[in-house]
């Protein structure tokens, strides 16, 4: 299964990754997550995206598309891939398209704004990529990953203000892929749920059909 997963920031796209990616044992691919880790190693990608990244705007396409295609051209995504948070703007949808892979599902989770702001105040991160909730996903143990025990913190731009220009950079530039997708005939849409195992389920029983077409 080839899938894209979209939604604004804090919508639930790495949540439900990482659980389809466990399910159908296919690797996914955050370019957020990328980035992120590139910042904190501070390599050249990291140095560029950081300004980026930090406002809430997007980094340019020529280099995310190009970390893409690098990874959807290696022998881990031979069997499918889960994309998460790509593409973002119709520069990269173009691309996606034009690396020649089959599309089979684009999962959209919708959330309000009013949500999102609220449920990213307590999202809760470890540099291993794991994400918790301090209400609605919370770790075994308080400020400690489950994966790897190390401690957990706040994503910098999880602040009150960059989540609202991240909010406004998804709106113009990566809402309109909904309907170009939509006309593509591979748009499958869930409304995403207060907790993470009722979306779940409506993720899984969405893609089931969707596969099944
Ligand atoms: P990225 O890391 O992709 O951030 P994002 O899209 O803003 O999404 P998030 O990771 O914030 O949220 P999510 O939807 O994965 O939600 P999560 O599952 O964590 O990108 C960061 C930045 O990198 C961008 O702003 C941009 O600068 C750059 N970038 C990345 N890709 C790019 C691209 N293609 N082109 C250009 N630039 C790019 O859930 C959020 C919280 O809610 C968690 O605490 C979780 O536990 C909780 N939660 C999840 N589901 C539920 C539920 N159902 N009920 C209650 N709580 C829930």
């Amino acid at each position: 299964m080839n899938l894209i997963l979209m939604g604004a920031p804090g919508a639930g796209k790495g949540t439900q990754a990482e659980l389809i990616s466990e399910r159908e044992g296919i690797p996914a691919i955050s370019t957020g997550q990328i980035l992120r880790n590139a910042m904190k190693a501070g390599t050249p990608l990291g140095l560029e995206a950081r300004s980026y990244v930090e406002s809430g705007a997007l980094v340019p396409d020529a280099t995310v598309i190009g970390i893409v295609k690098e990874y959807l051209g290696s022998e881990e995504c031979r069997k499918g891939f889960i994309l998460d948070g790509f593409p973002r703007s119709t520069a990269q949808a173009v691309a996606l398209k034009e690396f020649g892979i089959k599309i089979d599902a684009v999962l959209s989770i919708n959330v309000s704004d009013e949500r999102i702001v609220r449920r990213m105040s307590g999202r809760r991160v470890c540099e291993c990529g794991a994400s918790y909730h301090i209400d609605y996903l919370p770790p075994a143990k308080e400020g400690i990953c489950d994966k790897c025990g190390r401690e957990l913190f706040i994503r910098r731009d999880d602040r009150p203000e960059t989540v609202l220009a991240r909010l406004k950079t998804y709106h113009e530039e990566t809402e309109p892929l909904i309907e170009f997708y939509r006309n593509e005939g591979i748009l499958v849409e869930v409304e995403g749920q207060e907790r993470v195992e009722d979306t779940t389920a409506l993720v899984k029983k969405a893609l089931e059909c969707a596969v099944k077409k």
